[in-house]
């Protein structure tokens, strides 16, 4: 799962998928194509935001997308279309170019770090009804 700083909306897309997908064997995890917050909690907006609806993601430590990411995942997720940019700069090879994709599909989850708390519910929405029509595809 990746956004720009890894703090606000990939934090909550690593914390709901590994909720959801918690009866499956994956290794889920996030990052931001940039490394402004690199070590740091996610946002405490999105921490209080997925709190309330049970998931805890306040032990996350934001990092930078690296190229070995294309190796260790399968899927990478990535929250709007200059982080799909940002993140297919570093691919090396055509497989690492097709495990990229918008989480949304088509649609891109907005940045709300300059907005306020309603934003992050509106993300938090958007990102669980995503995460769960992939799971759902995996099932079928
Ligand atoms: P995120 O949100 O990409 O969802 O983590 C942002 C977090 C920080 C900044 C921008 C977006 N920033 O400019 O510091």
């Amino acid at each position: 799962m990746v956004c720009l700083g890894n703090i606000c909306r990939s934090p909550l897309a690593h914390g709901i998928f590994e909720h959801l997908s918690k009866d499956l064997s994956i290794t889920v995890d996030s990052a931001g194509t940039a490394n402004y917050h690199t070590g740091n909690a996610p946002d405490p907006r999105s921490i209080k935001t997925a709190a309330a609806k049970g998931i805890n993601i306040a032990n996350q430590k934001a990092r930078q997308f690296i190229a070995a990411d294309f190796d260790a995942f399968d899927y990478i997720f990535v929250m709007d279309q200059e982080n799909l940019n940002n993140v297919l700069k570093l691919a090396e090879t055509e497989l690492g170019r097709n495990k990229v994709r918008l989480l949304l599909g088509s649609d891109e989850v907005e940045d709300p770090y300059y907005g306020g708390d309603h934003g992050f519910e509106i993300v938090f929405d958007k990102i669980e009804k995503a995460c769960k029509n992939i799971i759902e595809s995996w099932n079928q």
